[in-house]
């Protein structure tokens, strides 16, 4: 038995600042037709649900289009960022903000058991957060991951863990940082999952690390230029098809959506002025 996941991710909808709808419904209509068992999006699902969360509720409206089922983890954009990351711009995350989040999209961390393989979906803005859920998420990754068993264990989480390797120690907003990843590492014990899904960079990349194969769900929506973020793999808006086996074998590929344009952020000055 294969189960199959459509990841999308950085879908960045609203309603009021509609740019990227419709390369979200190109690609939705895609991974429909493909008729995965889950679909999976990896944040910043709101163009900037953390300030209007009318941004939140019209993206889950958007997402009624998938007949089929679909989870979610937030995004930084949804409920604001990392308080530790240095000369951030961005909002931080607040309770206030992580409730209008949970509200609509049900719980920011779950577990999903699948012919072979537990997922686990996280709130990647939780760590060093101070909020008690932050608390709360950490009990529930070290009850999860005890009770996997013999399972592989699939992470899915708005930012990547590092660039190429856990030995990576750089405090930034592109990566979790390294006090959060090692507070997630804590709560693995001496597990690792076999696959790490991310979103967050807007590229498609898929590497074997040190701690697992990390895949990168590129956008839905806009890709960044290089003069504003290096080149680490595809820069094209789509989405990613993971096929994990019951025997403990997995694929993962990038699927370009028919219809979706390109779209180049630097096009858009009216929906941030950086990302
Ligand atoms: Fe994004
Ligand atoms: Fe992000």
């Amino acid at each position: 038995m294969t189960f199959r996941i459509a990841q999308i991710s950085d879908t960045h909808l609203s309603g009021e600042k509609s740019f990227f709808v419709g390369n979200f419904e190109c690609v939705a209509r895609t991974a429909i037709a493909a008729r995965p068992d889950l679909v999976i999006n990896t944040g910043d699902i709101s163009l900037d649900g953390a300030n209007n969360p009318s941004d939140l509720s019209e993206a889950a409206r958007l997402h009624r289009i998938f007949d089929l089922p679909v989870r979610s983890v937030p995004g930084n954009h949804d409920v604001g960022d990392s308080p530790e990351i240095p000369n951030s711009k961005e909002s931080p995350i607040n309770a206030a903000r992580r409730e209008a989040f949970v509200s609509i999209f049900g719980n920011d961390w779950w577990s999903l058991d699948v012919p072979g393989w537990r997922l686990i979906a996280l709130n990647a803005q939780l760590f060093g957060s101070g909020l008690s859920a932050e608390a709360d998420q950490l009990s529930f990754i070290e009850q999860t991951v005890a009770e996997a068993d013999q399972r592989k264990i699939a992470l899915f989480i708005h930012k990547p863990l590092f660039d190429e390797s856990d030995s990576e120690d750089v405090l930034g907003g592109r990566f979790l940082p390294p006090a959060s990843r090692r507070q997630l590492w804590g709560a693995f014990g001496g597990r690792r999952p076999a696959l790490i899904a991310s979103g967050h960079v807007h590229q498609y990349r898929s590497i074997e690390s040190d701690c697992g194969r990390c895949v990168w769900a590129p956008s839905t929506a806009y890709f960044i230029p290089d003069s504003r973020q290096p080149r680490y793999g595809l820069k094209q808006v789509g989405f990613v098809m993971h096929e994990l086996q019951e025997s403990g074998g997995h694929q993962s590929r990038f699927v370009q959506a028919a219809g979706a344009a390109d779209f180049n952020i630097a096009d858009f000055p009216n929906a941030y002025a950086k990302h």
